[in-house]
């Protein structure tokens, strides 16, 4: 197959996790007979540095017509000063809407030999498997939002606006996914305060019954899930709750495993490239020292082939690399626990002499 690729490496460690990921999809290529074209564009801090612009129109447009996209990573202290005409963020934000990118899968798994990593007890989080869908495009980030200055002071506000539409197509795909799972949607929403979430809520439960009869779902309050979620993390299968909540509790999930280092996500849209990142941010605290996990990426390169080359085989034999890399002992400092530890480029060295 041919695919034309589009590498958004972005600020801190992006470059970095990119690189090696981009080796990986090299790889790929050459073992099973594929040509990936890849072609690498600005986003975030270095694209308002470069462009003035987190987003430039030329980044979009080769997005647009590109068969996927791998970011790194926007942001950094260098483009937080809040009276700033704009921020990285904007960028990745711009880009998700852009592109229709309404639905962000994010698989959160604690594989056996990565149990004893995680902050948490091994028996509590040994077994879980959880892939969050995440709403991307509406919400909080995206609803009507303003500030004014009176008498009393300045007020600001933002509104978390869903219409019955984004909700369907979202708990649709989360439904789906689940019949390929263990058949299970837990709904998080905050419906005994929100109007927003009693809609989510009423939404979830009809396209749950009419259209998935087949699948058990649930409920459950958002202040619950941040509790339920690492006191008892294997009790849940899909997970499909709105843009700020869904953020929110990725990071905790990220927890699970005990790093962010190791976690992909896939933004998808109902036609169109995917993009797809690690869901850790940009580490500005560690950028430049080759120090960082590129496994997420690499993970999320995994997803790439899956989700939008339909290449399942190459998929699962990325996720056999790390796998394996993972068992093997191999750690980056973020998982060493003060141990031995690899740097960037020899964690892609030994997922690539694994994929061999
Ligand atoms: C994420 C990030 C972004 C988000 C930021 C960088 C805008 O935290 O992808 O989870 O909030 O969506
Ligand atoms: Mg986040």
């Amino acid at each position: 197959m041919q695919a034309r690729i589009v590498l958004l490496p972005g600020d801190g460690i992006g470059p970095e996790v990119v690189a090696q990921a981009q080796r990986v999809l090299d790889r790929v290529a050459a073992k099973f007979g594929h040509q990936f074209e890849f072609s690498t564009h600005a986003i975030g801090g270095c694209a308002i540095d470069e462009f003035g612009d987190p987003l430039p129109e030329q980044s979009l447009t080769a997005c647009r017509a590109a068969d996927a996209i791998l970011l790194g990573a926007v942001g950094g202290p260098k483009w937080d000063d809040p009276n700033a005409k704009t921020r990285p963020e904007v960028g990745l934000l711009k880009i998700r809407k852009e592109l229709g990118l309404f639905a962000n899968l994010r698989p959160i798994q604690v594989l056996p030999q990565m149990a004893a990593a995680s902050p948490l007890k091994q028996e509590i989080v040994a077994g879980t498997d959880i892939l969050f869908f995440r709403e991307l495009t509406g919400g909080l980030y995206f609803g009507k939002s303003g500030k004014e200055t009176t008498a009393e002071g300045e007020t600001a506000w933002n509104t978390m606006i869903y219409s019955t539409h984004e909700i369907e197509r979202i708990v649709r795909m989360a439904g789906q996914a689940a019949r390929g799972r263990r058949k299970k949607v837990t709904s998080v929403d905050k419906a005994n305060v929100l109007e927003v979430s009693r809609l989510w809520r009423r939404v979830f439960e009809r396209v749950m019954k009419d259209e998935f009869p087949d699948v058990e779902f649930e409920n459950v309050l958002v202040d619950a899930m941040a509790m339920h979620l690492i006191a008892r993390p294997t009790k849940f299968d899909v997970v499909v709750t709105e843009n700020l909540f869904g953020d929110i509790l990725t990071d905790e999930g990220s927890m699970l495993p005990g790093s962010m280092g190791l976690l992909p996500s896939a933004s998808l849209g109902s036609s169109g490239p995917g993009l797809y990142e690690p869901i850790h941010g940009s580490a500005p605290d560690i950028a430049g020292q080759g120090i960082a996990n590129p496994l997420a990426t690499i993970l999320a390169s995994a997803m790439l082939l899956r989700h939008s080359l339909k290449l399942e085989a190459e998929a699962k034999a990325v996720e056999a690399a790390v796998d394996a890399v993972l068992s093997a002992g191999h750690r980056t400092k973020d998982l060493a626990a003060g141990g031995v530890s690899v740097t960037t480029a020899q964690m892609g060295d030994l997922v690539l002499a694994a994929l061999n």
